[in-house]
C-alpha cells in the first residue's frame, strides 16, 4: 500500500465545512470541485489527495480502501451500516435532524403507512422497532413532493432549518437522529498507515475541540 493518503470527500456542504478542518492540518486542496471538472484533486503536501464523489458513495470508497479517509453524513452512515470502517471523530460540521414529516393536520395511518424516503434501511428499522407496519417506497430526491402528489402518507428525510417543509406546507412529525458529519478510516489503513492517519486525526480533533 502507497503511503500516499487519499481523502474522499463530497462536493457542497461537506467539502465547504471541511476545508477550514483540514487547513488546520496543513493540507490545502489545489482546485476548487464548484469550478473544476477534476475527481482527484492534489493539495499543498504532496502525500494527500482528494477524490471528489457522491455523498452516499463516501462509505463504500473508504470501506474498500479506495479512499483512505473520508467525510460522511451519520445518515449516509447509518444508512451504509459501516461495514470496513472506523467511525473515528464526530466533525460537527452539516448538522441536521433525520426526521419522519408529512401534514401536521393529518394523522399518520397506524397500519399500510406509505414511506417515501431515500433511507430506506433507516426507516425500515425505525418503524420496525416501533412495531409499525410500513410499505416503503425508495426514491433519490425531492422527498418532500411525495406526500403533495399522493405517493406517500410521509417522508423521512433530513431537516435542518425546516424551510423545506414549510415551503411544501409539511411538518416535522417525529424525529428520528441528531446527525453531523464523521470522519471514517478504513480498517486496514489505519493499521499501514497508521503514523500519517494518527497525526491528521489528533490535528483535526483538536480544531473541532476549540470550535465546540
Ligand atoms: P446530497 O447530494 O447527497 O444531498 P449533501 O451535500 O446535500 O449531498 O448532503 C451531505 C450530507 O450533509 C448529508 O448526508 C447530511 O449529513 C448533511 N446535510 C444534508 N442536508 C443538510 C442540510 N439541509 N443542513 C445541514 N446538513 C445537511
Ligand atoms: C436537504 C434535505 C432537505 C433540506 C432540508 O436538501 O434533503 O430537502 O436540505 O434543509 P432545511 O430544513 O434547511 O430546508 P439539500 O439542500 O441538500 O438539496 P438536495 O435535494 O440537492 O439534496
Ligand atoms: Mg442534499
Amino acid at each position: 500500500m502507497s503511503k500516499t493518503l487519499t481523502i474522499a470527500l463530497s462536493k457542497g456542504r461537506i467539502f465547504k465545512d471541511t476545508v477550514p478542518l483540514l487547513r488546520a492540518a496543513g493540507i490545502e486542496p489545489l482546485d476548487d470541485p464548484e469550478t473544476s471538472r477534476k475527481l482527484v484533486l492534489d493539495t499543498s503536501r504532496d502525500d494527500v489527495k482528494i477524490v471528489i464523489i457522491r455523498a452516499t458513495d463516501v462509505p463504500t470508497y473508504v470501506q474498500y480502501g479506495a479512499a483512505d479517509l473520508g467525510v460522511a453524513g451519520k445518515d449516509v452512515l447509518m444508512e451504509h451500516g459501516g461495514e470496513g470502517l472506523y467511525e473515528m471523530i464526530d466533525l460537527k460540521i452539516a448538522n441536521c435532524k433525520l426526521m419522519v414529516a408529512g401534514f401536521s393536520n393529518r394523522p399518520l395511518p397506524d397500519t399500510n403507512l406509505k414511506v417515501a424516503t431515500k433511507f430506506v434501511n433507516c426507516a425500515r428499522r425505525y418503524f420496525a422497532s416501533q412495531g409499525r407496519q410500513v410499505d416503503i417506497i425508495k426514491l433519490y430526491g425531492s422527498m418532500e413532493l411525495a406526500p403533495l402528489v399522493g405517493l406517500a402518507d410521509c417522508i423521512v428525510d433530513l431537516v435542518d432549518t425546516g424551510n423545506t417543509l414549510r415551503a411544501n406546507g409539511l411538518a416535522p412529525l417525529e424525529h428520528m437522529a441528531d446527525i453531523s458529519s464523521r470522519l471514517v478510516v478504513n480498517k486496514a489503513a489505519m493499521k499501514l498507515k497508521h503514523d500519517s492517519i494518527q497525526d491528521l486525526l489528533t490535528q483535526i480533533q483538536s480544531v473541532v475541540a476549540q470550535r465546540n
